[in-house]
């Protein structure tokens, strides 16, 4: 949460601030700001609540000039979103400026210390204490120099941060530095850059330095980047990172918002996750960094993640406890992490996560690690620190996902535990390479059926009607379906601010019947697999009490079309346990349209971040 950005270098600070907030948007956006040193020697800001347009407006008017600057995009967690609590925040003198992502635990505390010395808080924020202990550090003993006092403040700092400093009596430098929260900086012929993903830095280099917890990095004005750790020794070789994805894949490429964008981009995401994974062994999966001695050894499995990624953990359980019969535990890491485990000796830990910096989820990642796990993660993000910190990484390729709605993301990471489950399964001598393969070749037609239903957007468009005046609604489904409830559940929620209970079907008649009245709507996934006449009957019970039911169902299914309101038709699909995998995109379209016709802005919804970087 939170969006930082640094630059100095030979050109005007604020173009690159301000196109480097709107790629991070997605972070947060309830306020926006930036601070550029003038040549006069002064800093100059703007900042204010709202999207980062409006900080793009209010700078046309402010005239900022100047080439070294720190910009911050917010997302609030102590103080309300106000002008006041935006970013950067000052020191006293107004000559030290600081941008910060992250949650500083003993702000009370330092609060207190630092007002009885005699510092003026001027905002609620957590944040705005570091301003101020750089100004102390800077007038004491880091005696002017910024890296020291920056170095000096977080001494003294508890919790999480990525920090950029600025300060009027250090022309050209802005020092960053960063403790379990993201930051990444680059050295180019036309300056420095620092932020807090690659994605700002893609437009201007492919090359970039990811700074490890504890580093100080100074840049400079002439392009330089000079890091030393937390005890001020040089960093030789820090880690780098080419970034070999097109800048223009983070843009809207001519569709009206992200959401719709990514949505369609599924089945090409699929293909390129598939390309090169049969081989003669089964399906290639190196990245697990195991042999298969050890693969074949385990004896349990946790997979943790969070939101979107959780339901995928569901789908992984499922999976892998049929095909590969090792035992799994989902866990919501946010439960996990204060919660008993039960590890073995061959206990593998799985973590799902798109963005690679869900901080649930990596603190869950180094308790199992703490407690000797092997630690593999699914991730999106190259370089996140999910992939950093887990014994083996798995990238999805799925292309950067800007909507805070994850959609690519969610079926790209499904198929990805699908290929865990078949590699487990052939090495622990559940599957043979026949079996393997033909399972490989069912997910190969994954990209097709999707394409089908994509073709097929106009069926949801025609029931988001149901969906308009609503109040809430209630998603049913049966065994891996159930999970295909909880996503199209949450996409809806989030999107169109719409309350959607999800339930397994079976369960609905112990409580959430009560709920239904004439008119309610009730989305049910019933394809044709063991479970479909249990969930029709289901359909029936709701039909009885008035409910208008929406249908996702396979192509050909009569019964289902005489009882429903509207279906939602999924071309048939080769595996019963790869429905979700199509039947969801219906989910996420529906739950696209309804946001739209309920006037939403799908791709940043109310009181979300894309990258829910706190605990
Ligand atoms: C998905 O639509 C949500 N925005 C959210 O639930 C998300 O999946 C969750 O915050 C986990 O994120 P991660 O996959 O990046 O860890």
């Amino acid at each position: 949460m939170c969006g930082v950005v640094g630059y100095t270098g030979k050109n005007q600070a604020v173009k690159y601030l301000l196109d480097g907030l709107s790629t991070l948007e997605y972070r947060g956006y309830d306020s926006a700001g930036v601070e550029v040193l003038s040549p006069s020697g002064n800093l100059h800001g703007v900042k204010c609540v709202g999207r980062v347009a409006t900080l793009v407006e209010r700078c046309k008017t402010a005239n900022l000039v100047g080439t070294a600057g720190i910009g911050h995009t917010r997302w609030a967690t102590h103080g309300a979103p106000t002008d006041r609590n935006a970013h950067p925040h000052t020191d006293c003198s107004g000559r030290i400026a600081i941008v910060h992502n992250g949650i500083i635990e003993n702000f009370q505390e330092l609060r207190r210390d630092l007002a009885a010395a005699g510092h003026e808080l001027r905002s609620d924020t957590d944040s705005e204490v570091i301003a101020h202990l750089v100004e102390d550090a800077w007038n004491g003993p880091a005696k002017g120099d910024l890296a020291a006092a920056v170095r000096n403040a977080c001494d003294r700092l508890e919790g999480s941060w990525a920090i950029a400093a600025i300060c009027a009596d250090a022309p050209g430098q802005i020092v960053c530095t960063r403790k379990g929260s993201p930051l990444v900086v680059a050295s180019t012929p036309d300056g420095a850059y620092a932020a807090s993903d690659v994605m700002p830095l893609a437009k201007v280099t492919s090359h970039v330095i990811q700074l490890d917890d504890g580093d100080i990095a100074t840049l400079r004005q002439d392009g330089s980047v000079a890091i030393t750790d937390r005890d001020g020794i040089a960093v030789e070789h820090p880690s780098t990172m080419d970034i070999d994805w097109d800048a223009s894949a983070a843009t809207l490429g001519g569709y009206s918002d992200f959401m719709a964008k990514e949505i369609s981009e599924q089945p090409a995401a699929i293909e390129r996750l598939l390309q090169g994974r049969l081989g003669k062994h089964g399906v290639e999966l190196d990245e697990l960094s195991m042999s298969d001695e050890e693969l074949a050894a385990i004896d349990r499995v946790y997979v943790i993640a969070c939101g979107t990624s959780y339901h995928v953990g569901l789908i992984t359980k499922a999976i892998i406890q049929k095909w590969a019969k090792i035992p799994v535990f989902c866990e919501y890491a946010s439960e996990f992490n204060y919660s008993d485990v039960l590890v073995t000796e061959h206990t593998l830990c799985v973590i799902i996560t798109q963005s690679g910096e869900t901080a649930d989820t990596l603190t869950a990642a180094r308790r199992m690690k703490g407690m000797g796990c092997r630690v593999f993660a699914i991730t999106n993000v190259l370089g996140s620190s999910a992939a950093r910190e887990s014994d083996g990484t798995m990238y999805i390729q799925a292309g950067p996902e800007v909507c805070v709605c994850s959609t690519k993301a969610y079926t790209a990471q499904m198929v990805a535990a699908v290929l865990l489950a078949l590699r487990l399964a052939l090495v622990n001598g559940q599957m043979d390479q026949a079996e393997v393969e033909r399972h490989f070749h069912d997910l190969e037609q994954l990209p097709g059926l999707i394409s089908e239903v994509l073709k097929r957007r106009w069926q949801d468009k025609q029931a988001a009607r149901l969906f308009r005046n609503a109040h809430s609604s209630l998603f049913l489904g049966r065994g891996v379906n159930s999970t295909t409830a909880y996503e199209g559940a949450l996409k809806l929620k989030e999107v169109s601010y719409l309350h959607a209970e999800a339930y397994p079907a079976g369960e609905m008649k112990h409580g959430p019947i009560a709920l239904l009245e004439p008119g309610f709507p009730v989305v049910a996934v019933v394809p044709a697999d063991h479970v479909h006449d249990k969930t029709v009957s289901n359909i029936q019970e709701c039909i009885a009490r008035g409910a208008v039911v929406v249908a996702v169902a396979t192509d050909g299914d009569e019964a289902v079309a005489k009882l429903c309101q509207d279906v939602l038709w999924v071309p048939p699909v080769p595996d019963e346990d790869l429905f979700p995998i199509v039947g969801v995109v219906h989910l996420q379209l529906l739950a696209r349209y309804v946001a739209r016709a309920r006037g939403c802005d799908v791709d940043k919804p109310r009181n979300l971040a894309k990258s829910v970087t706190v605990e």
